[in-house]
């Protein structure tokens, strides 16, 4: 049979019911930095900044889309129009993170000729890679 437990009971020496030791008390021990995941994955951090009409936006790293498509996904207003490469609308100079971007496609070249040499791209045109290593 099971003891009965009262207020009374429980006053030190007035039982024979054992007490239990307190519950431990948990210890913060802080993590080291380099025990802590990062807050993000590398890929997601990986940038390709552009500047249209005196406005840099950011467009994260998106493989296989194109820049007009991840830009406009994550909200950045990149002025478009034919989305083919014809009317240059679309038109941006890369302001860092190009190594990020496929080479330019015929139709940029044919589009932009020597604006391609100081970093303008069709954002219609030109595509993440597909995969980037490091
Ligand atoms: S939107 Fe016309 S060339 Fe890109």
């Amino acid at each position: 049979m099971r003891k009965q437990l009262t207020v009374g009971s429980l006053i030190p020496g007035r039982s024979d019911v054992q007490m239990s030791s307190p519950a431990p008390v948990p210890v913060y021990t802080p993590l080291k930095k380099t025990e802590m995941s990062p807050a993000r994955p590398k890929s997601e951090q990986k940038l390709v900044q552009v500047k249209q009409r005196s406005q840099t936006m950011p467009v994260q790293y998106t493989p296989s889309q194109t820049l007009l498509q991840a830009a406009l996904t994550q909200d950045q207003p990149i002025a478009y129009k034919c989305q083919q490469g014809h009317c240059g609308k679309c038109s941006v100079q890369i302001v860092a993170g190009a190594s990020l971007l496929d080479t330019p496609t015929g139709q940029e070249k044919a589009k932009l000729g020597e604006k391609l040499a100081t970093g303008y791209r069709l954002a219609c045109q030109s595509t993440f890679r597909s995969s980037i290593t490091s």
